[in-house]
This record gives C-alpha cells, structure tokens and sequence, in this order.
C-alpha cells in the first residue's frame, strides 16, 4: 500500500482512537510527541518528519500492535516506508527504516539503555533480533544515517507519555509538506 497526502492525513487522524503498542497512550499521541520532541531540539523537517510518521507502518498494517502480544515481530519500518516512499525521499524514510536497529544498537552501545526501556519495548526488543553484536553495532554506526536513527528512537523512547499536550495533528503535517519529495513537475 502506498500512501498519497489525503490517505496519511486520514490514517493519522483516525490514529487516535488505536492503543500504542503496550502502552498507555493512542498511536497519535505517541506519533504527535515524537514529533514535538524532535522538534523540541532542533530536529530539521526531514527528521521532524520521521519521528511523526515512524510507526505508520503500524498503521497501514491495521493493527493495534497487539502482534507484538502474540510474540510475532510485525517488521513495521518495512511496511511504513514502503507506503511513504511516494511522498518522502532518503532523509525522511532512512531513520524510520532504521528505527528498530537503532535500539537494538543502543543496548550494545550504551550502559543502562536496555534497563530504562519499557516493559512493552523489552519485550519487542527480543522478537526484533535481541541485542546487537559488536561486529553489527559498528556496521549500524557506520550509517550515514545512523545518528538521526539514534535520536529519533530516542524521541520514540520519550513520547509515552499519558496526557501530554502538543500542538495538533495540522501543525506537523505542515512541517512533513515541507519535507516532502519534491517530483518534478508535481504540484506538492
Ligand atoms: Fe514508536
């Protein structure tokens, strides 16, 4: 499935009423506080971009991320780059893409990373290939896009929280125009 703009605003939108993950909060929300803590620190558009849309794939697939109760890694960067690949170039889909290695490389790479996630997030940390290697871990920090991956899963680890407020839904999609792929002689 690909995404055009009218299909991801309604995607987003209807995200509010879809639980994230085992967590307390609806997938917009936690989209919503991805995105206003990259922009929070000064993330560009692009990154900005990336930490609204990071679990789109979710999304698309319809599901309330109840796979991750049932034990099955449901790859979601996969499936959320795919549907924005129309709409977004390298900047915006390679951090999402990268999103999952990122934690998985955090545990290897950071003291304490692995103790402060999530109940929810250990527990994917498993079905998701467990913590990296040394060989893979430096492989990941060789990334050109290595480091946006790191602070947006950093973002995604911080935006769980119940009742926060943000600006809305409008106010980021805004930002994801400007960020958007620019096709030649396609009005955006
Ligand atoms: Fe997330």
């Amino acid at each position: 499935m690909t995404l055009d703009w009218m299909a991801l605003e309604e995607l987003l939108a209807g995200a509010g009423a879809s639980r994230y993950g085992g967590e307390a909060i609806s997938q917009l929300e936690h989209a919503l506080q991805s995105a206003e803590c990259a922009e929070r620190d000064g993330a560009s558009a692009s990154l900005i971009t990336a930490a609204l849309l990071h679990d789109v794939g979710h999304l698309v697939a319809g599901q309330d991320d109840d796979d991750l109760a049932k034990g099955i890694d449901d790859r979601h960067e996969q499936t959320g780059i795919a549907a924005l690949r129309k709409l977004f170039g390298e900047d915006v889909l390679a951090p999402i893409a990268l999103h999952v290695s990122a934690k998985r490389y955090l545990c290897a790479a950071e003291p304490g990373y692995l103790a402060g996630l999530s109940d929810a997030s250990r527990l994917s940390l498993a079905l998701q290939g467990g913590v990296m290697g040394a060989a893979e871990a430096g492989r990941f920090a060789r990334n050109p896009h290595a480091v946006a991956a790191v602070a947006l899963r950093r973002w995604d680890d911080e935006a769980k929280v119940v009742g926060k407020t943000t600006p809305g839904l409008a106010h980021y999609l805004a930002i994801a125009r400007r960020a958007a792929r620019v096709v030649a002689g396609e009005a955006q």
